[in-house]
């Protein structure tokens, strides 16, 4: 596409999680530690800025009640995968938060969807991106293997195995976004040699991002094909995009970056 042709916004339908008991009490991710405390007030607005930065922009937010005890709940990514009205439920790796899965399901049953309860652990959109005709999905420190062939099974989508080799990037949604049908932007080094030969060959114009700007969770964003909901501290992407002709909407949610999150990670989206 020419930057000179204007790239069309799809409004999207997301599932939000309010911060009500975020905090980190656990460490399961490079990012968390229990020593260094979350400003739980500050976080309550950066979450409400996104949330109100989401609306500006003609999306739809609906939420599920946070549940006392479950620090990460405000992740709603993680719960499940969501393609054509079909919900691909979640399995947590770490015991804490396992009983989010439970959570989300009753939401999800209560607005009519009918969930898949996976048997290996699979973290949602954490992992499973889908992307054009494919659903990538990451491996290597959450969701399994044995979860991308159940994905395959389930919606009957081509699921390609991503490996992810940097511990800081712990999540696919953490190295790379979809920016609109055709294209995503990622960081190379996040993954496998052969993984990174895979991208190349699928998405041979992606943005490629830099470790600053993946460090900086400028990969945990949010595209509607116009609009990138965007971490303010990533200026190289910033940049690389608006030069791409999309238009980059910041907001920083800097105090769930403690917890290894960003604005992929608190949005859920319902196709
Ligand atoms: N503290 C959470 C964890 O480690 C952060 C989850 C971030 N979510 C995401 N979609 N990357 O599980």
């Amino acid at each position: 596409m020419s930057v000179l042709t204007s790239r069309v916004p799809r409004p999207r339908r997301f599932l939000v999680c309010e911060p009500r008991h975020f905090d980190v009490h656990y460490a399961i991710n490079p990012w968390m530690r229990t020593d260094a405390p979350v400003d739980t007030a500050l976080a309550a607005r950066q979450w409400e800025a996104l949330m109100c930065a989401y609306r500006a922009h003609g999306h739809t937010v609906e939420t599920v009640p946070p549940v006392p005890g479950l620090p990460d709940m405000v992740f709603a990514a993680n719960s499940a995968l969501v393609l054509a009205g079909r919900v691909f439920g979640s399995l947590f790796h770490a015991p804490q938060r396992r009983p989010e899965s439970t959570a989300y399901e009753t939401w999800f049953k209560a607005a009519g969807f009918d969930v898949y309860r996976p048997e290996s652990v699979c973290e949602g959109e954490g992992d499973l991106v889908p992307a054009g005709p494919y659903v990538l999905a990451g491996t290597g420190f959450r969701t399994t293997r044995a979860a991308h062939q159940e994905v395959q099974e389930y919606f009957g989508v081509p699921t390609i195995s991503l490996q992810l080799v940097d511990p800081h990037f712990y999540h696919l949604d953490t190295a790379l976004f979809v920016l609109d049908e055709e294209n995503i932007a990622y960081y190379p080094e996040a993954f496998s040699p052969g993984c990174r030969e895979v991208l190349a060959r699928l998405f041979p114009r992606a943005v490629l991002a830099t470790r600053a700007d993946a460090m900086a969770f400028g990969l945990n964003s949010v595209s509607d094909g116009r609009h990138v909901f965007i971490a303010p501290q990533a200026t190289g992407l910033i940049g690389r995009l608006a030069a791409e002709g999309y238009v980059p909407v910041p907001v920083d949610l800097s105090e769930f970056h403690k917890a290894g999150g960003g604005i992929k990670c608190c949005t859920q989206e319902i196709r």
